[in-house]
C-alpha cells in the first residue's frame, strides 16, 4: 500500500553525498537514541499509531544525520508494504509431536515476507514474549538504525513492547529475518524474506522457498540450556560433537547433535510438498536458518543449476550437490521429471536430514530417511561461482587491509575469539566512508565459521562472488573486498549462534 511519505529523490545508494564527519555520525546516532525514547519507541506495548497512519513528525531523526542522508539517496519505488511480526510463544506440530517454542505469528512460513526491490518496508514488531527481542534483516543493505542489533543499533524491545522498523529495501534476492537476541533464533524466531525484482526474466514456472533448520526447542533442551552447557565446558547431553574427517568442513562439524532437522518448519516424516507438472522449471530458494548445522543438499534424480548466492545473481552453474552454511542462501533451478522426488538436506557429517518432496505425477513418496546418490557426486565449491554481469563489485584499488584472526580460547571457559578478543566488548574494526577495504579472515581454529557482516555485501577476493556470509574453512584464510558505503556501526560475527554468543563477534564502525 502507498505510504504517507513524500517521494524521495532517486540516487545512487552506494554513494552518499556531502561531507561525512565523525561528529555528524555520533550526533546522528545520538539523535536516533533520543527519538527512541519518544512516542516512536513504545515501551508500554500500547499501540500508538496504526501501521499505515502518518508517523509523528521528527521521529526518525534529523535529516542532517549521515544515516538519514544515506537513506535519502536509496532509490525508493514509491510503494510501501506494512506488516506486523508478533513474537510470541506457540506450538509447532512436528509430525504429531507438539513442540512448545517461540514463533513469529504461527511460525516461519506464515511470517514469510515478500516485498519488491526498492519498496519501503514498514514492519511492526510486537513482543508478546517474556523476554526482550529484536528483528534483524539478514543480508539487507539497509539504514544502520533499522538493523536490529540490540545495544548497537537499537535497544532491545522489552517484553510487551513494540518497535516500528521502516526502511527502503535496496536489492532483490533471497534473504531472511531473525531475532538478534541471544540464541532466540535457535527457537522459531526466523522467517524467509524474499525481495522480488520486477525486471527479472523469471525463467521458471514455480518460485518456492525451502528454509532449513536444526531443531531442539520443545523436543530436546532449550537453546538457552545448550548455551549454559557449552559455557560450562561439560559434554554429554546435547553437547555431542559431530565429527566428519572427510568433509571439507571437517574434522569437527559441530559441537551439537540436534534431535530434528526441519524444512519449512516440518520434519522429514511429514514433509512440505511442492506440486508441479513434469518438465516444469522450479526455482528453489534455499535458506539455511539453522543455528549450528551445515547442510548438504541434493535433489533425488536431478542436478541443480545454481543461479544466485546470498541473493546475488551468478553465472549459472550445474552441480549434483551443495553445502550451505549457516545463514547462507542459494537459489537453484531444476527441471523436474515425472514422479515424486525428495529434496534432501543432510546434516553434514551427522545422521539427520531435512527434506521437502516435489511431486509432479504418480509414484510413491520416498522414505523419510532417503539419501539420494547425488549427495556424494559433484559438490559445489565457491571457486565454481562467478558473479553474473552487473553483480560484480566494481574494481578499485584497495585502500587498506584488515586482518581478522578467528580462534578458539585456550582458557577452561570455552570462548570463540576474533583477534584474541571475545565480543561484544572487543576493540571494533574501523573503516572510513568511501574506502575500499580488504579483509583477511584467518581461521586458526579446527572448525569452519560462517562469517557474516551486516549492512553490506562483499566480494570474495579470488572470484568476485558477492556474499554477505562466507564460510572460512578450518586452517584456511579467505580474503574479501568491501566497499565502505553504508555508514554506521555494524556487527561482524560467526553465524553459528553458539560461537557468536561465546564471543566470536566484533563490530565494524565508520569513522570520519
Ligand atoms: Cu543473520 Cu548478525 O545475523
Ligand atoms: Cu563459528
Amino acid at each position: 500500500m502507498p505510504g504517507p511519505e513524500a517521494p524521495e529523490p532517486a540516487g545512487d545508494a552506494d554513494r552518499p553525498t556531502g561531507p561525512v564527519r565523525r561528529a555528524v555520525l555520533v550526533g546522528g546516532l545520538g539523535a536516533v537514541g533520543a527519538a527512541l525514547t519518544g512516542t516512536w519507541w513504545c515501551l508500554t506495548g500500547r499501540q500508538q499509531f496504526a501501521a499505515d497512519a502518518p508517523e509523528p513528525a521528527g521521529t526518525v531523526g534529523p535529516h542532517d544525520t549521515v544515516v538519514e542522508r544515506t537513506e535519502r539517496h536509496r532509490h525508493w519505488s514509491g510503494r510501501t508494504s506494512a506488516i506486523t511480526l508478533t513474537a510470541q510463544p506457540g506450538t509447532l506440530d512436528l509430525a504429531g509431536r507438539q513442540a512448545r517454542t517461540w514463533l513469529y505469528g504461527d511460525g516461519p512460513m506464515s511470517a514469510a515476507v515478500r516485498i519488491g526491490a526498492g519498496d519501503r518496508l514498514r514492519a511492526r514488531l510486537v513482543n508478546r514474549l517474556d523476554a526482550a527481542t529484536t528483528v534483524h534483516w539478514h543480508g539487507l543493505r539497509i539504514r544502520n538504525d533499522m538493523d536490529g542489533v540490540p545495544g548497537l543499533t537499537m535497544p532491545a524491545v522489552p517484553a510487551g513492547g513494540t518497535f516500528d522498523y521502516r526502511f527502503v529495501v535496496p536489492d532483490p534476492g533471497t534473504y531472511w529475518l531473525h531475532s538478534h537476541v541471544g540464541v532466540q533464533r535457535d527457537r522459531g524466531l526466523y522467517a524467509p524474506l524474499i525481495v522480488t525484482d520486477p525486471h527479472e526474466p523469471g525463467d521458471h514456472d514455480h518460485d518456492e522457498t525451502v528454509v532449513l533448520d536444526d531443531w531442539t526447542d520443545g523436543v530436546g533442551p532449550t537453546p538457552d540450556a545448550i548455551l549454559t552447557e557449552l559455557r560450562s565446558g561439560r559434554t554429554g547431553g546435547p553437547v555431542r560433537p559431530v565429527m566428519a574427517p572427510s568433509s571439507p568442513w571437517g574434522p569437527m562439524l559441530s559441537e551439537l547433535t540436534y534431535p530434528l532437522h526441519l524444512a519449512n518448519a516440518r520434519p522429514p516424516e511429514d514433509p512440505y510438498v511442492i506440486r508441479a507438472k513434469p518438465g516444469q522449471r522450479l526455482r528453489l530458494r534455499l535458506i539455511n536458518a539453522s543455528a549450528a548445522t551445515p547442510y548438504r543438499v541434493a535433489f533425488a534424480g536431478h542436478r541443480m543449476t545454481v543461479t544466485h548466492a546470498d541473493g546475488w545473481p551468478v553465472r549459472p552453474t550445474t552441480v549434483d550437490t551443495l553445502l550451505i552454511g549457516m545463514a547462507e542462501r542459494y537459489d537453484v533451478v531444476v527441471t523436474v521429471g515425472d514422479g515424486a522426488f525428495g529434496l534432501v538436506a543432510a546434516a553434514e557429517g551427522g545422521t539427520g536430514a531435512a527434506r521437502v518432496v516435489v511431486r509432479t505425477g504418480s509414484g510413491a513418496t520416498s522414505p523419510p530417511g532417503e539419501r539420494p546418490a547425488e549427495l556424494t557426486r559433484r559438490l559445489l565449491r565457491y571457486a565454481d561461482l562467478h558473479p553474473a554481469a552487473g553483480s560484480a563489485l566494481p574494481t578499485r584499488p584497495v585502500d587498506r587491509t584488515i586482518r581478522l584472526l578467528l580462534s578458539q580460547g585456550t582458557s577452561r571457559r570455552p570462548t570463540w575469539l576474533i583477534n584474541d578478543q571475545a565480543g561484544p566488548h572487543g576493540k571494533p574494526v574501523t573503516v572510513r566512508q568511501g574506502e575500499r577495504v580488504r579483509i583477511d579472515l584467518v581461521n586458526a581454529s579446527a572448525m569452519a565459521h560462517p562469517i557474516h557482516l551486516h549492512g553490506h555485501t562483499f566480494a570474495l577476493a579470488d572470484t568476485g562472488l558477492r556474499k554477505d556470509t562466507v564460510v572460512v574453512l578450518p586452517g584456511k584464510t579467505t580474503s574479501i573486498r568491501l566497499q565502505a558505503d553504508n555508514p554506521g556501526r555494524w556487527m561482524l560475527h560467526c553465524h553459528n549462534a553458539y560461537h557468536m554468543e561465546l564471543g566470536m563477534m566484533t563490530e565494524l564502525d565508520y569513522l570520519t
